[in-house]
């Protein structure tokens, strides 16, 4: 059987190894932070990082991540206090909220391959995360916070 580990918990994949990570993550564990958009991978909103880099959940499947580290959103900092979260409500970004998991995901892989990001590496980090609201403005003002105060960031 196909054992994953999400946010350091061990899973046995129930379905067929093919399962998309999504479902395991939102159906199988009942982690429902990690959101379903497009099921194709174009919008970014089931962002997860396995091994620390941003995948799409909803287009890998599950038995492909056997034996790396799976972290979904609630798993990014034990107490919801990453810099990014901090610097997410400081900058008030999340307006119907629903792409929001998947754009601090993307942006806490980002910050950690390159924790002082230019407007350019922000914006070809950020390229493949939609949002339906318009929130690029303030997503990218609370990169660039949580990047002035890089030394909590530990994605
Ligand atoms: S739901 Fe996965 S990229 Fe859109
Ligand atoms: S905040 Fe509504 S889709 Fe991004």
């Amino acid at each position: 059987m196909t054992t994953l580990t999400i946010n350091g918990r061990q899973v046995s994949l129930r379905g067929p190894d093919d399962t998309p990570l999504l479902w395991v993550i939102r159906d199988e564990i009942g982690l429902k932070g990690t959101k379903f958009g497009c099921g194709i991978g174009q919008c970014g909103a089931c962002t997860v990082h396995v091994d620390g880099k941003a995948v799409r959940s909803c287009v890998t499947p599950a038995a492909a991540v056997a034996g790396r580290a799976v972290t979904t959103i609630e798993g990014l900092d034990p107490r919801g206090a990453h810099p990014l979260q901090t610097a997410w409500v400081a900058a008030q970004v999340p307006q119907c909220g629903y792409c929001q998991s998947g754009q601090i995901m993307q942006a806490a892989a980002l910050l950690k391959a390159t924790p002082h990001p230019t407007d350019a590496d922000i914006d070809h980090g950020m390229n493949g995360n939609l949002c339906r609201c318009m929130a690029y403005v303030r997503i990218k003002a609370a990169i660039k916070l949580a990047a002035a105060g890089q030394a909590g960031v530990h994605a």
